[in-house]
């Protein structure tokens, strides 16, 4: 059981890094979860006006899911998928920020490029497009992360499934906010204040 517990506890200790946070701090742009939506996510970020920040903050909450499966895989071959589930984790559950963590969607995209990367271009394409088409972020994160456990079932990884069924539940269940806000119709678009 050692190799599974300490993939885990890899995979939460790079995940649970609060990137949005830290970078948002450093350059001096105050505290990023008394910020728009109070989230840690790069999209909160870009609300504070700083897109290199933004963009900064949305590459390392991928990479973190990444490195920490590669070093897994590395240090104990088939134990990725625990690392991914302890990075998922540790991103939306840092004990750091006493477990009021992000919502999921940059960290899952590290995960399904590290873990099957044609399901990750997919994931990349319906995030993109859904926010070029709609601005809004939230719905284009929740309809990627739903497509990962789609397209890996198409794809034929079967061994997928089960993982990024339940990661992408756990995204939707993080946007109860935004869910609740799209319905009253006062989710914010990206660009626009608020
Ligand atoms: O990935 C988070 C995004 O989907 C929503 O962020 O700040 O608009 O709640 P936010």
């Amino acid at each position: 059981w050692i190799a599974p517990a300490l993939a885990l506890l890899i995979g939460y200790l790079f995940g649970s890094i609060p990137f949005g946070v830290l970078l948002t701090r450093m350059a001096g742009a105050g505290d990023l979860r008394s910020i728009g939506s109070g989230n840690i996510g790069a999209t909160n970020v870009l609300r504070t006006g700083r897109k290199g920040l933004a963009a900064a903050t949305l590459l390392l909450d991928m990479l973190k899911a990444v490195a920490a499966i590669l070093i897994v895989e590395h240090l104990y071959p088939g134990e990725g998928q625990l690392a991914a589930l302890g990075a998922f984790l540790g991103h939306c559950y840092p004990v750091w920020l006493r477990f009021r963590g992000g919502k999921g969607v940059a960290t899952l995209m590290g995960i399904v490029v590290a873990l099957h990367w044609p399901s990750g271009l997919v994931f990349a394409a319906m995030w993109l497009g859904m926010l070029a088409a709609l601005r809004i972020s939230s719905v284009a994160g929740m309809l990627a992360a739903v497509s990962a456990p789609v397209s890996a079932a198409l794809f034929g990884r079967f061994d997928l499934v089960v993982l990024l069924l339940a990661l992408a539940l756990i995204v939707l269940w993080k946007h109860g906010a935004n869910i609740e806000r799209l319905l009253a119709g006062t989710e914010p678009r990206i660009g626009r204040k608020g």
